[in-house]
């Protein structure tokens, strides 16, 4: 495994691989490893020839008073599990070499970006947004895999890449959960051991909604509604920032449950917020 730090550098060795005909998988990360991360190496290595890795904490996706300073890092954890996972180029830039003091462009997906985790994050998704392009551009890949746990943001790159007609192909892999269901999360090392016991809730609730939806709950806001009151019960030190009833491609909130609709929540505990969703099939 080679560890690039220089984005040119990364840039030039995969278009080295793409004229020679080989096919560049990316997995992009913000680090910490877990085994979600771990899962989406292993499903990128299977649909490529030469995988890169990149491990980023992007300043431009973090607002003000977020985690940014926090998140936790450990670099050396996550060399081994890279090399483990048979990574071929791990890049980790330097904050300073991936944005120009008078960098000026910005890529954006606004309509896919007003409820969820848009409407408590205003600029995450345009950070999001830039930090894969830019990613795209330096490591050209065949295919990027991101996880489903971050559904908006999967939802909103798939929409980026049709709109500005980027060649590549973008995998969607399966929430990777603890065995008590709790999605697993870089951020999960913020909860005590209190919280960490309560959070398999969250899981709970949604499966218990979907359970209310398939039986032949149609309404999205008490179906909502439902779910805000069985976490006032079952996890009464959660904080919901949404609990919401989304389409699952445009991401806009749904009266009536007709068809897919993604359920989807962002509930604070103590320091830590946490994302989960489910999909609901009716
Ligand atoms: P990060 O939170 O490190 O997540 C990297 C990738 O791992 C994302 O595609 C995310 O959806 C996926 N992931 C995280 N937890 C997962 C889980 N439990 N199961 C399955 N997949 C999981 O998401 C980001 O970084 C950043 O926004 C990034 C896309 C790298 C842009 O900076």
């Amino acid at each position: 495994m080679h560890i690039y730090t220089d984005p040119k550098e990364l840039q030039r060795q995969c278009l080295f691989w793409r004229r020679e005909g080989l096919r560049v998988g990316l997995v992009p990360t913000m680090g910490y490893f877990h085994a979600g991360h771990l899962a989406l190496m292993d499903c990128a290595r299977k649909q490529c020839d030469r995988l890169v890795v990149t491990l980023f904490v992007n300043p431009v996706q973090f607002g003000a008073g977020e985690d940014l300073d926090k998140y936790p890092h450990d670099f050396d954890g996550d060399k081994d599990k890279a090399e483990s996972k048979k990574v071929d180029a791990l890049f980790v830039p330097m904050s300073r070499d991936m944005y120009a003091p008078d960098h000026a462009t910005w890529v954006e997906v606004p309509e896919l970006a007003t409820h969820l985790c848009g409407a408590s994050r205003p600029i995450h998704f345009r950070g999001v947004c830039t930090v894969v392009a830019k990613l795209f551009m330096l490591t050209q890949p065949n295919v990027a895999v991101f996880g489903q746990k971050d559904w908006q943001q999967l939802a909103i790159i798939r929409r980026m890449v049709r709109d500005l007609d980027i060649p590549v192909e973008i995998v969607g892999h399966e929430i990777v959960r603890e065995a008590d269901g709790l999605a697993l999360s870089s951020r999960n090392t913020y909860l005590t051991e209190e919280e960490r016991a309560a959070a398999p809730a969250i899981r709970q609730g949604l499966l218990k909604l979907a359970d209310k939806v398939r039986g032949g709950e149609r309404d999205a806001d008490k179906a909502a509604a439902f779910l805000a009151e069985e976490y006032a019960r079952t996890l009464p030190m959660g904080r919901p920032d949404y609990i919401t009833l989304v389409d699952p491609d445009g991401i806009r909130p749904v009266k009536a449950i007709e068809g897919p609709v993604l359920a989807a929540v962002a509930i604070q505990m103590g320091k830590a917020r946490l994302i989960d969703n489910i999909l609901i099939e009716v």
